[in-house]
């Protein structure tokens, strides 16, 4: 049987949840690609660090190691942020590694470049876990309402504000307190001030309007507002009207043009968005032929992260199999010039 061999950028919450996905289901490798899945090489900043249940003799903090690797053909960038992530991609798509890839920070800002460059270089990059978690949404966008006309996409896509709002509501809990446990849990990102300020929701708005209205729409261009000055005053104002309060990302796409924004809203409870707890996620798109389809479930966390990130591994895997990377790639957006947002 032949051997798929990875290389895995980052062991946080993410690459830990998937290294040890490639470790249990051996056996959905074998069934799904005919090919068993090595880990060959595992970047990391700090090799002192010490990390339970990982073969120590596959950490390296010399990314040398893996780009000059020709065994490895899919690299998996779970480390996050600008820089060195983009370099990296880029050489490894370059190479000729196909990439998969969690950062909706670099994609929401960089994404029509790494998509140009797989093309170019006949290689996928695929990024499914950068919205929304476990939650199959960039995909379905993209393929299974490819024929709809996609005028709206609004949801809850961050797990850790979320996660902060739903103790703040149903336990009284404090804003603070809430955070930290957000962070023991691994839904935050490394600098919550991300989370928080509704940036991160801002990053997957981007990323999701630029696939559902075949455009280029660029975080820098949607509005942010975050949680951060919501009180446990606005929480008990919101009940007394029977309602509760979520920082929704919103985008239209009108025929004035695209807005996109993310901010807290009162929600009624018996709207559907209203039952979305903890570090869930929803998301609503409405096509003209689809109608309205809803999407749900964990929006961050280690395994549901890590689920996603291996949806689009074994993705990888199999067009490996049938000699077709590069050719499906996520193609939306990659030379369309920017909106200006109300254009
Ligand atoms: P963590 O902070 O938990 O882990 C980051 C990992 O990357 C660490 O192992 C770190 O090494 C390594 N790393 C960071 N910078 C470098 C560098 N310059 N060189 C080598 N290694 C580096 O992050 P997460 O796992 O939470 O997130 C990873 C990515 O996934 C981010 O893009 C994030 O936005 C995204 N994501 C996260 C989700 C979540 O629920 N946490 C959900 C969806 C997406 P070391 O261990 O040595 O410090
Ligand atoms: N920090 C992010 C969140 C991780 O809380 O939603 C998932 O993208």
């Amino acid at each position: 049987m032949k051997t798929v061999k990875v290389a895995i950028l980052g062991l946080g919450t993410v690459g830990s949840g998937v290294y040890k996905l490639i470790q249990k289901r051996a056996d959905v490798m074998e069934k799904t690609i005919g090919a068993q899945m090595e880990v060959k090489k595992i970047l990391v900043r700090n090799m002192n660090k010490k990390r339970e249940g990982v073969d120590a003799s596959l950490l390296t903090d010399n990314w040398n190691d893996i780009i000059e690797d020709e065994e490895i053909q899919i690299v998996i960038e779970v480390m996050g942020g600008i820089e060195p992530a983009k370099t990296m991609i880029l050489e490894a798509l370059r190479a000729g590694k196909n990439v998969v890839s969690a950062n909706k920070d670099l994609i929401a800002e960089e994404g029509h470049v790494l998509l140009a460059t797989a093309e170019e270089n006949h290689v996928d990059f695929l990024f499914e876990a950068a919205v929304a978690g476990a939650i199959p949404i960039i995909r379905p966008m993209k393929q299974c309402l490819a024929v709809n006309d996609i005028s709206e996409v609004v949801g809850i896509v961050n797990g850790t504000t979320n996660y902060i709002l739903t103790k703040m509501t149903e336990e009284g809990m404090d804003f603070s307190d809430a955070l930290e446990k957000a962070q023991e849990l691994g839904f935050a990102e490394a600098d919550p001030t991300s989370d928080v300020e509704g940036l991160d929701a801002g990053r997957k708005v981007a990323i999701m309007a630029s696939i559902a209205f075949h455009s280029r729409v660029v975080f820098p261009n949607v509005f942010t507002e975050g949680i951060t000055k919501i009180t446990a005053k606005d929480i008990e104002y919101a009940k007394e009207f029977d309602s509760v309060i979520k920082l929704l990302g919103v985008a239209h796409n009108t025929e004035s043009g695209i807005e996109v924004g993310v901010y807290p809203m009162m929600i009624h409870k018996e709207h559907p968005l209203a039952s979305v707890r903890d570090s869930f996620n929803a998301v609503f798109v409405h096509g003209d032929a689809a109608d309205d389809a809803m999407f749900y479930g964990r929006g961050a966390g280690e395994f549901p992260t890590a689920s996603a990130v291996m949806g689009d591994v074994i993705d990888v895997a199999r067009n490996m199999a049938y000699g077709c990377n590069g050719r499906i790639s996520c193609t939306c957006y990659k030379n369309l010039p920017v909106k200006d947002i109300g254009d």
